[in-house]
């Protein structure tokens, strides 16, 4: 099969010298791309800036904005079997870059933000989509109740679901995954590359039983 994975944060622009970003370390998405070759299968993978080296033989497309990393997802994903979205996406971005640096102020400085495209939403909500979805929510507080209601807001297949405090920049993390179905697995503190391989195993299971449906409900049509 073939994945399609986003890692790392965005950088959202402010002007020529400042960006809002946020402290993922991309090293889930990129243990997840690993796993996956390991497995035997193709990847892409969508990378905003983090400091990990990309895997040999994946396909790597290096972003920075959110805009970038939505427009190398949306142009890819319908060559791959399985999306993996694991990226820190950035919600919002100036409304305005400055192409000049601001310079400092006395008081008070506000910036307006706008908000940035939802990458696992759209795809998700892609009527005639040939692939499985599956979107991360990093949470500090109710963690089963929000991914749930990111699961469905985004209508993705499988969420994992993890706490944004321990997952952010460690080597570990601890997992809730919940699925289209109502059906949901637990994963306690481990390593990311273990997870990253228990990951891409539930993965592959979810897509093949999807994909073993359609082609089932269309030889009954035909
Ligand atoms: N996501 C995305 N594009 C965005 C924002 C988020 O694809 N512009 C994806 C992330 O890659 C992740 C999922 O949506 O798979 C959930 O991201 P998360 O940051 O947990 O949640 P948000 O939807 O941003 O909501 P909140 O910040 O309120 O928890």
């Amino acid at each position: 099969m073939r994945f399609l994975v986003t890692a790392g944060p965005t950088r959202e622009p402010i002007d020529p010298v400042r960006y809002i970003s946020n402290r993922s370390s991309g090293k889930m998405g990129y243990a997840i791309a690993e796993a996956a070759l390991e497995a035997g299968h193709e990847v892409i993978l969508i990378s905003g800036p983090v400091k990990l080296d990309p895997p040999r033989d994946a396909k790597f497309v290096l972003v920075s904005t959110g805009d970038e990393m939505f427009d190398a997802a949306h142009r890819d994903a319908d060559s791959c079997d399985v999306c993996v979205l694991c990226a820190a996406v950035a919600d919002h971005k100036p409304a305005k870059i400055s192409p000049v640096k601001i310079k400092k102020r006395t008081g008070n400085f506000s910036l307006e933000l706008v908000p940035t495209r939802d990458i696992l939403d759209s795809l998700g909500h892609r009527q005639d989509r040939q692939f499985l979805v599956v979107g991360f929510a990093a949470e500090t507080n109710d963690m089963e109740q929000n991914a749930l209601q990111k699961l469905r807001a985004k209508k993705c297949d499988i969420i994992v679901a993890n706490d944004a405090r321990l997952g952010m920049e460690s080597d570990e993390n601890e997992l809730m995954i919940l699925f289209r179905d109502g059906e949901m697995r637990k994963f306690s503190r481990a390593p990311k590359r273990i997870l990253a391989h228990e990951l891409v195993k539930i993965f592959l299971e979810f897509a093949t039983k999807m994909f073993d449906k359609k082609n089932q409900m269309i030889t009954e049509r035909t």
